[in-house]
């Protein structure tokens, strides 16, 4: 039996974060609940990649507290992330998933059906048997998306998992992504497309120089930004902290 969902709802309150003398993130609140996907949006060096490695657990607060379905214990459950470079092991793809699986604890004979499953799920098919470190960057970007889903994730952490890819990779990988999250999989995602966000987000959470500046439903942030920072971001000008 798989554990109880218990990764969501995902509370950040009051998290700040400093390194090397710097406030990378400032008390941040933040709730991230079941439903379409949140995007994490804002400008390079704003702490999108930070916030979401304290959502995996990867990194502890300073101040305040990250909890996953009411626990703070970081162990992760029924999450993975995924990270702008994909490290895959030295194996074919089929290998790859085969590793996963073994350890999300899935026994040996439900494997195979599993990795073709999978693979399926990615359009690699036919790549099963390529050794994974030799596949395309978009290659890859999927098949690392197939090895979150083989953990059978409730929380899917992804860091601008296209920004290597061009144009057809991309919508491949973006696919995948809405097609995991109507299955009810929980998409938080980094990204500094608004192109990107346009097409994925039903919710956007906007990070300016570690401050959380709005989290709004898409429509409303792209229609009708609240603050000035947000319209000047969306109008493609450089985003300055006030
Ligand atoms: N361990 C660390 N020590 C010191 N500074 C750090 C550390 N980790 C991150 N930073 C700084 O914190 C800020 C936020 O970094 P982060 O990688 O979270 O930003 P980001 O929004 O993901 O940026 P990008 O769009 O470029 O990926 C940056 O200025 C970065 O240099
Ligand atoms: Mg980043």
């Amino acid at each position: 039996m798989r554990a109880p969902l218990r990764d969501l709802p995902l509370v950040f309150a009051g998290v700040s974060l400093d390194a090397g003398g710097t406030k990378i993130l400032r008390d941040i609140d933040l709730v991230i609940r079941p439903g379409a996907p949140t995007l994490v949006v804002g400008p390079n060096g704003a702490g999108k990649s930070t916030l979401l490695r304290l959502a995996m657990g990867l990194l502890a607060p300073t101040c305040g507290t990250v909890t996953w379905g009411g626990t703070s214990d970081p162990a992760p459950t029924r999450r993975a992330m995924l990270f702008q470079r994909p490290v895959m092991l030295r194996r074919s793809a089929a290998g790859n998933l085969d590793y996963a699986l073994k350890h999300a604890g899935v026994a040996r004979a439900a494997r195979p059906q599993r990795v073709h499953d999978l693979l399926e799920r990615v359009g690699l098919r036919a790549m099963a048997d390529r050794p994974a470190r030799r596949l395309s960057g978009g290659e890859q970007q999927r098949l690392a998306l197939a090895r979150a889903l083989a953990r059978d994730p409730q929380l899917l952490l992804l860091d601008e998992p296209t920004a290597n890819l061009d144009p057809a990779a991309t919508r491949a990988v973006e696919e995948i992504v809405l097609a995991a999250a109507a299955s009810g999989v929980k998409v938080l995602m980094a990204s500094h497309d608004l192109g990107q966000v346009r097409r994925l987000a039903g919710e956007v959470c906007f990070l300016v120089a570690g401050r959380l500046r709005e989290q709004a439903p898409a429509e409303a942030f792209f229609q009708n930004p609240q603050s000035r920072l947000a319209q000047a971001f969306l109008r493609g000008d450089l985003v300055m902290e006030d």
